[in-house]
C-alpha cells in the first residue's frame, strides 16, 4: 500500500499524543510509559489502523502499539483516534527490523500480522514479515506464553508462513483456510484490507502461532 506523501501527514501524526518520538527510550520500560503492567500487544504493519484502534477502544486492560513504516498511512490511522488519544495506545513510525531496539526480550504478549506484504519474488523473501529472521526476532521479544496471530488473503504466502513457523519451532493452532466459514470468526476484527477481500468474496487464511510448544491448545 502506497499513499501519496501528504504534506500535512507528518505534522498530524507527530503532534498526536499517542505518537512515540523516541521509542528506543522505552525499551524494557513500556509499563512505565503506560503506567501499568497490562499485557502489551503489537500490530506490525498497521496500515490505516482500523484493527488496532478498534481493539484499543474495546480492551482498556491491554496496551496496544501500532508499528507502521509509512507515515502517510499513519495519518489515516491517527484520524481514527480521539484527539486526546487513548491511554492504552501508542504509535511507532519505523520498520519492523528495528523492533529489538524498542522492546526487551519477553516484553510482548501478542503480535498481530494482518495482511502483511507477501513479497512473492524469491529474492525478496527476507522482507516477508514471517521469514525465519523475523520469526526469530519475535521469539526473543515474546513472553514465554506469547502468541502471534496471522491473517492473509494469499494462499502461497500462508503456506510459506506455516512452513517458516514450524521450522522456527512455534506451535500452530487455530489454522484455517477460510476464516469466515470457521468458528474463529466470532472474535474477529476485520482490517481495511480484509474488508476489501471479503467484498470480493475471497477466502481469508488465518492461524495462531504459540512460542511455547507445550502450551495447551485450549489456552490460546
Ligand atoms: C498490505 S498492508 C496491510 C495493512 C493492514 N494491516 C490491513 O490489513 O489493512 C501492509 C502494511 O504493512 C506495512 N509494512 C510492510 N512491511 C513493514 C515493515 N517491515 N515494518 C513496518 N511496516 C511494514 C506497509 O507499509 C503497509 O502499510
Amino acid at each position: 500500500m502506497r499513499l501519496r506523501n501528504l504534506p500535512y501527514a507528518d505534522e498530524l501524526v507527530r503532534n498526536h499524543r499517542n505518537f512515540i518520538h523516541e521509542p528506543e527510550k522505552y525499551k524494557g520500560k513500556w509499563s512505565e510509559y503506560f503506567q501499568n503492567t497490562n499485557p502489551l500487544h503489537i500490530e506490525i504493519g498497521s496500515g490505516k489502523g482500523k484493527f488496532i484502534t478498534t481493539l484499543a477502544e474495546m480492551n482498556k486492560n491491554i496496551n496496544y502499539i501500532a508499528l507502521e513504516r509509512q507515515i502517510s498511512v499513519l495519518a489515516k490511522l491517527i484520524k481514527k483516534v480521539p484527539e486526546n488519544g487513548f491511554n492504552n495506545f501508542a504509535v511507532i513510525n519505523a520498520d519492523a527490523e528495528l523492533l529489538p531496539q524498542f522492546f526487551s526480550p519477553g516484553e510482548i504478549s501478542h503480535i498481530y500480522l494482518n495482511f502483511s506484504d507477501p513479497w512473492p519474488k524469491k529474492r525478496h523473501a527476507k522482507r516477508r514479515l514471517t521469514s525465519s529472521s523475523f520469526l526469530e526476532i519475535y521469539k526473543v521479544l515474546l513472553k514465554d506464553d506469547g502468541i502471534i496471530s496471522f491473517k492473509t488473503d494469499n494462499r502461497g504466502f500462508f503456506d510459506y508462513s506455516i512452513e517458516q513457523f514450524e521450522l522456527s519451532g512455534y506451535l500452530l493452532t487455530n489454522a484455517t483456510y477460510d476464516l469466515y466459514k470457521s468458528h474463529l470468526i466470532n472474535n474477529n476484527v476485520a482490517t481495511e484490507y480484509e474488508q476489501r477481500f471479503i467484498r470480493q468474496g475471497l477466502p481469508i487464511y488465518a492461524l495462531t502461532a504459540c512460542k511455547d510448544v507445550n502450551m495447551p491448545k485450549d489456552q490460546v
